[in-house]
């Protein structure tokens, strides 16, 4: 049968990290492409018992329709962790459990912003909320990142350009893909900003939890006082992804409509799997359990740190993340991306090229995204120096 895909979706291309995935059968491959916790920050033993006690006690509550908002135990205790963590939540917010940060992200789009809406971005930024934006027909408008965030100067020329801007989609903590953390000083101007055009701030922290070095930022959400915040966070890199849990912290207001929005969607999020979060909070230590995965990601981070120190061509910068799973690397200019990306696939060594992340994928781009939550300690060192032998040839060679 013939049958037209829609306008929104014709030009929608598959995340280039899903399709890298699939060329990671062959035996010996390195990836740095993947975006995925460590296998290891998995807490099976304890999610196995409460998941047997569940079945053991409360069957039809985890088997049966639950409410568009959450269960109701996990909300309070989320907002519960969100006061006491980051002095997030006022008694003019609500807050909804959602099925990942990814609705999360998608649902607020989808009930601020009107097709043909722009949006505003950090550029490069994560390409899950890029595609949904997308999808739901806004136009993007991407502003580039410094190393302490988001440039205020382009953000405002591009503020000024757009009026009607309905939102500012930041990821300030550890961002995705450059592993950058926006700083206090530049947190505050961008609220500055917002207030001054009057523009929401989507902020996105699915890795504030991960911080191994440096000092804690405040959100933008504990910073704001008049409901111009949506916070979305997730269990997904400190509990499990698979789980599908996330959740939305806004005022009231915007979260009765993203309920509806939600209804309209999946009705709600898993239930079984609510339960199990909530009865993990309550019965086990998730703060030492996050501890634990701190420990083991500023290792390996400051393994690839160290081996691109030591191989990598001064010519080759790359960021220096204090916390989360990714590093950023930048060739330098007139080295071909592509041919570098080719060149690492050959020699089983799989990256995410930089374009993946534009918000314009057309413009031209010189870095690539690292990984270090998933690859071995061997791989690590071995994965760097191969793409320290690669970029130096290509240099050479220029
Ligand atoms: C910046 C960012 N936001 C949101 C998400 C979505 O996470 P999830 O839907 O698993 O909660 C991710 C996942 O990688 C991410 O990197």
């Amino acid at each position: 049968m013939k049958y037209e895909v829609s306008e929104k979706f014709k030009n929608l291309k598959p995340s280039a990290i899903r399709e890298i995935f699939k060329s990671l059968g062959t035996p010996g491959s390195i990836s740095f492409a993947a975006g995925n916790p460590n296998p290891d920050s998995f807490p099976v033993a304890d999610m196995k018992r409460i998941a047997d006690e569940i079945f053991e006690n409360e069957p039809v509550t985890a088997l049966q329709y639950g409410i568009t908002e959450g269960y109701a135990p996990l909300r309070e205790l989320v907002a519960k962790r969100l006061k006491k963590v980051y002095d997030i939540g006022t008694p003019d917010d609500d807050l909804i459990i959602v099925t990942g940060g990814q609705q999360g992200i998608e649902l607020t789009c989808k009930v601020v912003c009107n097709e043909g809406d722009t949006v505003i971005c950090e550029n490069p930024s994560f390409i899950g909320a890029l595609n949904a934006f997308r999808s739901l027909g806004t136009k993007l408008v991407g502003v580039p990142l410094e190393d302490d965030g988001i440039s205020l100067e382009a953000l405002e020329n591009a503020l000024k350009a757009n009026p009607r801007a309905k939102f500012l989609y930041t990821i300030p903590t550890f961002q995705n893909p450059a592993g950058i953390t926006t700083s206090y000083e530049k947190r505050r101007a961008v609220l500055e900003l917002a207030k001054k055009y009057d523009i929401l701030i989507l902020e996105d922290n699915p890795y504030g939890d991960l911080r191994f070095s440096g000092k804690d930022v405040p959100t933008y959400k504990s910073m704001d006082s008049e409901g111009r915040v949506v916070y979305c966070g997730s269990f997904s890199k400190v509990l499990s992804a698979g789980m599908r849990i996330g959740f939305l912290c806004a005022g009231k207001e915007l979260i009765s409509k993203i309920v509806v929005a939600k209804q309209v969607e999946d009705v709600h999020t898993n239930v079984l799997f609510q339960m199990i979060c909530a009865k993990y909070i309550e019965q086990c230590d998730l703060e030492a359990h996050i501890a634990e995965i701190r420990v083991l990601y500023r290792k390996k981070a400051e393994l690839m740190i160290s081996a691109l120190e030591k191989y990598m061509p001064e010519e080759v910068g790359f960021t220096r993340p204090e916390g989360g799973i990714f590093l950023w690397c930048s060739l330098p200019e007139g080295l071909s991306l592509d041919e570098f990306v080719k060149k690492a696939g050959e020699k089983n060594v799989f990256v995410v090229p930089g374009t993946a992340f534009a918000a314009d994928p057309e413009e031209e781009c010189h870095s690539f995204r690292l990984n270090y939550s998933m690859p071995s300690d061997d791989e690590i060192t071995r994965g760097i120096k191969i793409l320290a032998d690669i970029a130096r040839e290509m240099i050479e060679k220029k």
